[in-house]
């Protein structure tokens, strides 16, 4: 496996949020953590990168992170796409780009510029423009591309469809699609469950903070008590 957590818990203060989590993703996998808002989504990327109080177990690539601070893991090769986007407005697309530049690393996906402006044709007509005067879903898309400009060998992506026009969804789901062929492991939050569908080999359920559900989208797809018990109609 790529990663592999279990029995991971978090906590936002005295409140316990997670309580005993447990998935993985292999190599070259997407893998889809569904759930309704609030479920704990979010907070379960922030466990596995390190930016709330947690414990238990996050493997990855066989080395246990689950203590390791933030900047550590992201040197491990682990990206990190959070939900609110941050990209620097006064930078152009080319400058935040370069900001994001690592050294390659082996065993995954190596990204420059150029391929990243065929993953995301929209940033390539405007390398020049200042982050601050791009939309919403530019935005979103810039945070990926710089997210891959660190050569990671693993993504974790919180809600990239969420606020998006119908047809940037669909750029989103074929860009994530291409990323997934060049050897990309892909772990992506989302309340879409369509778009889920269009770029998931698996998927996770979460419900206040507990897994409800592990299965392929298939198993998902004729299970229609689990659909109506844990996700946003
Ligand atoms: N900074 C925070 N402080 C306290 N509670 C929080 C914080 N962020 C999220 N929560 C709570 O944690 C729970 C899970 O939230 P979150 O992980 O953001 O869910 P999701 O991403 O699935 O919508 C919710 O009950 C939410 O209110
Ligand atoms: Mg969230």
């Amino acid at each position: 496996m790529k990663l592999a957590v279990s029995d991971l818990r978090a906590w936002y203060g005295p409140a316990q949020i997670l309580f005993d989590v447990a998935l993985d993703v292999g190599p070259g996998e997407v893998v889809a953590l569904l759930g309704r808002n609030g479920a704990g989504k979010s907070t379960t990327f922030k466990a596995i990168v390190g930016l709330v109080e947690r414990r238990g177990r996050v493997a990855f690539e066989g080395r246990d992170l689950g203590a390791a601070e933030t900047h550590a893991i992201a040197r491990a090769g682990l990206g990190y796409v959070p939900e609110e986007r941050r990209i620097f407005t006064e930078l152009t697309v080319a400058e935040n780009l370069e900001v994001g530049r690592q050294a390659p690393r082996p065993g995954a996906p190596t990204w420059e510029p150029e391929t990243l402006y065929r993953l995301f044709p929209n940033l390539s007509e405007m390398r020049n423009r200042p982050g601050g005067r791009m939309s919403g879903g530019e935005q979103q898309m810039l945070t990926i591309a710089r997210t891959l400009m660190g050569n990671p060998s693993l993504v974790l992506l919180d809600e990239p469809s969420e606020g998006l026009a119908p047809k940037i969804v669909e750029e989103m789901a074929t860009a994530i699609l291409a990323m997934k062929r060049e050897g990309l492991s892909l772990l992506i939050s989302e309340q879409n469950l369509h778009f889920a569908k269009l770029i998931s080999d698996r998927a996770v359920i979460l419900e206040r903070g507990r897994v409800r559900f592990a299965g392929t989208m298939a198993e998902l797809e004729a299970d229609e008590t689990v659909r109506d018990s844990f996700l946003a109609m």
